[in-house]
This record gives structure tokens, C-alpha cells and sequence, in this order.
């Protein structure tokens, strides 16, 4: 029997009881998380004179990278991209490779904090339950599992997209005997695979990172595939450190430029669209942007390749050929890289990968369509799948992601000022002003969350816009001597029919995918990032700034 944990609750622990564990924490600033988000704002806070303290459920500094800690867990934004844009960090901060794995993550925010001195302002273990805004004292008041109380003037959730894990409720899962976790409670000490009967199940960027580290190790792998992920070459490499000291003159353009781009990457869509060049040219073209590795195809690619239907298909079937050839068995290749696409290139996120496809050329490798033939129910020796098949394994990892991007905000509690709870208001429809506030949550905010460029974006860039933007609405609002500003409730309808039409626009909204919300049974199929890429996104947040436009503003 397996208890599988599945709540960030479960880590809740009392550590200490002085400094920011104190039983009635004051502060002007709460911050909920302590990955790239809290870490920016807290470093912004401070500059600014403000007393922030941060409240994360983990046991350490790096949020995704703390808790995705499963075979293969690394990123896929390339750095420097993917880090801080604050000069005191990488000034002498070197990488291993331009795709770092999430071990040198972790290093990475050992040296932030060396540097920045982040931790003595965080509670670890605090994962919060409860907060509510007080219209009379104009401040909030935020719980802590263990029962704690913090008090602030403001709060600021920088949970990411992924705080709150999905598995899917399975028959009979409880009664399995092996051992099985969730990829993103993945056991800090690891799972020994070697010779092992495994299973993995989702083909999410999870999933065929876990496929790829343990097909040349265990025994057997069965990849349980309801979708294929149309997984793009990731183009690693190592990095020297002379190429890198070399190029940190230049690393403050970089950081600039990132903000200017579509997807906050150091590249961004071609001028033309896809039929402005001949079939020649465009093969030429793509295999540029191939050869180059990561996420050039995808939102490096010609403009109206998420836009337009026959665009989007030469570029997908561009992705087939150079996929197909690396397959050998014929039903693999029709399974994972089909010739008619299963979705859009691109509307789902893309996964980057070194050597997936090859490793369903071993012989004990195999996938199993569960598109075609769903798991009916796990058993203490495996899983059972509807055509009656008992498949055995001794370790699982369940590869099926998160209630994505609203699911970490309508977990902790948050109850509005009108006695309404963020849960039961957002299960119809999650609605925000700006992607960084919420119409009866006075003086909260909220970044890399929904209606932010979020999933459509590399992480840090979308961090360091929205987080700045928060910091200078508080700043403003201290110096106005301002008690709370609340968004109406028009500007938020107003903000929700942008997001829309920004999707309505593209493909997006002709798949199911985390951009349209998630794959949780029940959840509203609704985009819920901003699909206008970030050099749209900083203008519209920011016009609105000077005078406080759409919202209401007490003193
Ligand atoms: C497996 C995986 C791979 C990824 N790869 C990439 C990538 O290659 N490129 C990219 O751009 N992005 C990637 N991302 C997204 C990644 O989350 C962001 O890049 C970035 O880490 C976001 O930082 P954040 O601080 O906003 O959120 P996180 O890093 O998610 O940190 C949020 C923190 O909030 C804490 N928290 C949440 N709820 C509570 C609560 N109720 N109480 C207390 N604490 C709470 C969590 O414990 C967590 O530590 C990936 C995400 C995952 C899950
Ligand atoms: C977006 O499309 C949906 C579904 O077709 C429609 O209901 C909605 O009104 C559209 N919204 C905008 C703002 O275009």
C-alpha cells in the first residue's frame, strides 16, 4: 500500500518560533512563495525600504526547483535567460551547460542568497491556509497551517503556475504495492530503477524528462501516452566559463532585451509569415531554427505560426519528418510523432528534449496509447488497462502535472472582501485586472499567475516585468498615503474580454491544454495567460499605473 502525497499541506512543520516563524509576524509586505518570484520581490522590496518577509511551503529557496526534483528534472529556457538580471548575482554566478539541470538550480539560489541575504526573511515549512483582507485595519491577516498569524498591508502571491499537484483519481490507486510518486514530490533521497519494471505515466515535459534519464537504466519502461508530445531539440551543450565571463559585459542588453521579445527569450517571431517563402526557402528556414536547438521553432518561428491553420501545419509537418526518421518501429513513430497532427504545433507547450525518441528504439521501451485503451484501474501489481491487460511494475511516476496556473491561488484560502472565496469564484471563470490583481482582494497582488504571459513565457522575464510593476504600484500607494486600491469590478470584465480576444485570435482555444487551463475534470476550458506576448503585456500594465486606472482607491 502506498500513501502518495499530494498536498503541499503535508510538509507543513513548525521549525522555529523566533524572527519570521514568530507567532504574530508584522510586516509591511507578505510574500507568498520563495522561488524567482519571491526572491525578486523581496530583493525590490527591500531596495525600496520596505519589510517583507516571505512564507514558502518548502524547505529551501527555489520553489519549482526545490520541489521537481524527479529523474531529469531541468529546464528549458536557456540561461542566461533563465536567471536574475541583478548584477550583484551574476556577476559571479558561471553554469555547467546552457540547460541546466535542477541540482545546479538549487546551487544557484545558494548563491543568490549568498549574495543577497534572502533567507533570513523567509519562514520554510509555512504553507499558508487562510488570508483575508481587513477594510478597517487596511491590512491582511494570512494563516499558516501550524497556526500562525501574519499581519501586512500587503500581500503578494508569487506561488507559481504549479503549487497545486493533479492525479487523477484513479481506481485502486491506493492499493498499489510498489512505489509511486507524483514527479513533483519526488523523494529528496531518489528511487533506485535499476533492473526495475517502471511506469511512467503523462507525456508532459515531466514525463519525457523521466522517460529519457531512465530508459537506458531500468529493466523495462512503459510510457503511458494520452497525447504525444511534439518534443523539440534542445540543443545542450556546455558552457565554459571564459564564454561566459566574456559575454557578461553585454549581459544588461540581454536582460533588455529579453523584455522586448514575444515569449520574454532572447529571440522572437520572423518578420514574415509562412508562405512568404517558397517551399525551399522555408525548409531552409525551419532548419535553421532547428539545427539552432530549444524553442526557436516555436516562438522564434514565422509570425502567424500560431495564428494561422495551413501555417501551423507546414511547420508540424516540418516537426514529423525530422521526428519519424528517429523512430524505428513503425507503430512507435505513428504513436509518437504522427503523420496528421493530434493539435496545432505549439498550442500545447512544447517539451525540449536530448534523446527521447531514440531511447523507443531499445528493446524494452514501449508506449502505451491510452488515448486508445485508458487505464481502467491500478491493481497491487500494475495498472490495468481497458483492453484487459494487467501491466506489473515495481516503480511509478505519475507524470500528470498540476491544476495549472489557478490552482496554487485557489488553494490557500484567500477569502474577498465580500465573505466569497477565491475557490468558488473562480470555478466557473478565474478573472484577475492586469494579470497581477484581484477585484476584492484589496491591496493583494499576484505574478507569474493567471492572465500574466505565464506559461507563454520564459519565467524569470515574466517575473522581473510583473514584479516590478507590483513593487512600484506599492511604492505609489505608500507614497499617496493610499489605505488599499481594490480593481473594479469593470475593469476586470474588461481585462478578461483582452485575454479572450488575445486567444480568440490564435489557436490556442482549439485544444485543451494547460493554456486553456488544464486537463482537471470540471475546470472551465479558458485561456488563462496572456497570449500578447511580454512587450504588449509591460505597455498595457504599465498606462494604467499613473492613475491607478480601474481602480478603486481608499484612503
Ligand atoms: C517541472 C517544471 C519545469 C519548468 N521549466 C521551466 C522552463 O524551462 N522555463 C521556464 O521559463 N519555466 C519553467 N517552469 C516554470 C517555473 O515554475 C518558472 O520558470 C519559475 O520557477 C517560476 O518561479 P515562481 O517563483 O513564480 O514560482 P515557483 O518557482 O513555482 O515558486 C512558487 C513557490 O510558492 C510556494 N507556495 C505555493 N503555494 C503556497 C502556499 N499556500 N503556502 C506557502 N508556499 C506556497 C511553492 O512551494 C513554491 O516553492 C517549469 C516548471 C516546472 C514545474
Ligand atoms: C472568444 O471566443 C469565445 C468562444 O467562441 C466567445 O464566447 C467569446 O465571446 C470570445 N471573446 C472575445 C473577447 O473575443
Amino acid at each position: 500500500m502506498v500513501k502518495l502525497t499530494s498536498e503541499l499541506k503535508e510538509y507543513a512543520r513548525r521549525r522555529a518560533t523566533t524572527g519570521r516563524y514568530a507567532d504574530n509576524l508584522e510586516v509591511d509586505v507578505l510574500i507568498v512563495g520563495a522561488g524567482f518570484g519571491g526572491v525578486y520581490l523581496l530583493y525590490e522590496l527591500r531596495k525600496r525600504g520596505l519589510n517583507a518577509a516571505i512564507y514558502e511551503a518548502g524547505t529551501d529557496l527555489g520553489g519549482t526547483w526545490r520541489w521537481n526534483r524527479y529523474p531529469g528534472a531541468r529546464v528549458d529556457s536557456e540561461v542566461p535567460e533563465y536567471e536574475l538580471s541583478i548584477p550583484e548575482v551574476y556577476k559571479d554566478w558561471t553554469w555547467s551547460t546552457n540547460y541546466p539541470n535542477y541540482q545546479e538550480l538549487r546551487a544557484y539560489f545558494d548563491h543568490v542568497d549568498a549574495v543577497l541575504d534572502i533567507k533570513k526573511d523567509c519562514a520554510f515549512e509555512s504553507v499558508v491556509v487562510d488570508a483575508q483582507f481587513h477594510e478597517d485595519e487596511g491590512k491582511w491577516h494570512t494563516k499558516t497551517e501550524d497556526g500562525r498569524t501574519a499581519k501586512s498591508k500587503y500581500l503578494i502571491v508569487a506561488a507559481g503556475f504549479a503549487a497545486k499537484r493533479y492525479i487523477p483519481d484513479y481506481k485502486g490507486l491506493e492499493t498499489f504495492e510498489g512505489i509511486m510518486h507524483h514527479s513533483s514530490f519526488w523523494p529528496e533521497e531518489g528511487v533506485d530503477v535499476k533492473g526495475k519494471r517502471c511506469a511512467v505515466i503523462g507525456t508532459g515535459a515531466s514525463g519525457v524528462q523521466i522517460s529519457q534519464e531512465w530508459a537506458p537504466e531500468v529493466g523495462s519502461l512503459k510510457v503511458f501516452q494520452r497525447t504525444p508530445n511534439l518534443a523539440v531539440p534542445m540543443g545542450k551543450r556546455p558552457l565554459s566559463v571564459e564564454e561566459q565571463q566574456n559575454s557578461k559585459q553585454w549581459y544588461h542588453r540581454l536582460f533588455e532585451l529579453r523584455e522586448h521579445c514575444f515569449g520574454g527569450f532572447l529571440f522572437t517571431w520572423s518578420e514574415k509569415n509562412t508562405f512568404d517563402d517558397n517551399a525551399e526557402e522555408r525548409e531552409k528556414y525551419y532548419r535553421s531554427l532547428w539545427d539552432h536547438g530549444g524553442f526557436r521553432f516555436w516562438l522564434g518561428n514565422y509570425k502567424d505560426m500560431l495564428f494561422d491553420e495551413k501555417a501551423n501545419r507546414e511547420a508540424y509537418n516540418f516537426w514529423a519528418k525530422n521526428t519519424r526518421n528517429r523512430i524505428g518501429d513503425a507503430r512507435l513513430r505513428d504513436l509518437l510523432a504522427p503523420l496528421e497532427p493530434p493539435h496545432p504545433f505549439g498550442v500545447k507547450r512544447p517539451c525540449l528534449e536530448q534523446n527521447y525518441y531514440e531511447q523507443f528504439n531499445r528493446p524494452n521501451v514501449d508506449i502505451v496509447d491510452i488515448g486508445a485503451n485508458p487505464i481502467e484501474e491500478f491493481t497491487p501489481k500494475g495498472i490495468k488497462t481497458k483492453d484487459g491487460t494487467v501491466h506489473e511494475f515495481d516503480v511509478i511516476a505519475i507524470a500528470t502535472g498540476f491544476d495549472i496556473t489557478t490552482g496554487g491561488m485557489t488553494n490557500m484560502g484567500l477569502r474577498s472582501i465580500h465573505g466569497t472565496t477565491l475557490k468558488d469564484e473562480w470555478k466557473s471563470a478565474a478573472n484577475t485586472y492586469l494579470g497581477t490583481t484581484v477585484s476584492g482582494y484589496p491591496n493583494m497582488f499576484h505574478l507569474y499567475g493567471p492572465h500574466g504571459p505565464t506559461l507563454l513565457s520564459n519565467g524569470p522575464a515574466s517575473v522581473e516585468v510583473q514584479g516590478r510593476w507590483i513593487v512600484d504600484a506599492i511604492q505609489k500607494a505608500e507614497r499617496e498615503n493610499i489605505k488599499y486600491i481594490d480593481p473594479t469590478p469593470e475593469a476586470t470584465k474588461e481585462w478578461k474580454d483582452r485575454i479572450n480576444y488575445l486567444s480568440n485570435i490564435s489557436l490556442f482555444p482549439t485544444t485543451k491544454s494547460t493554456y486553456m487551463g488544464g486537463s482537471l475534470p470540471g475546470k472551465a476550458f479558458e485561456q488563462v495567460n496572456y497570449a500578447g506576448g511580454i512587450p504588449a503585456y509591460v505597455v498595457e500594465i504599465r498606462e494604467k499605473l499613473p492613475g491607478w486606472k480601474g481602480f478603486r482607491v481608499v484612503k
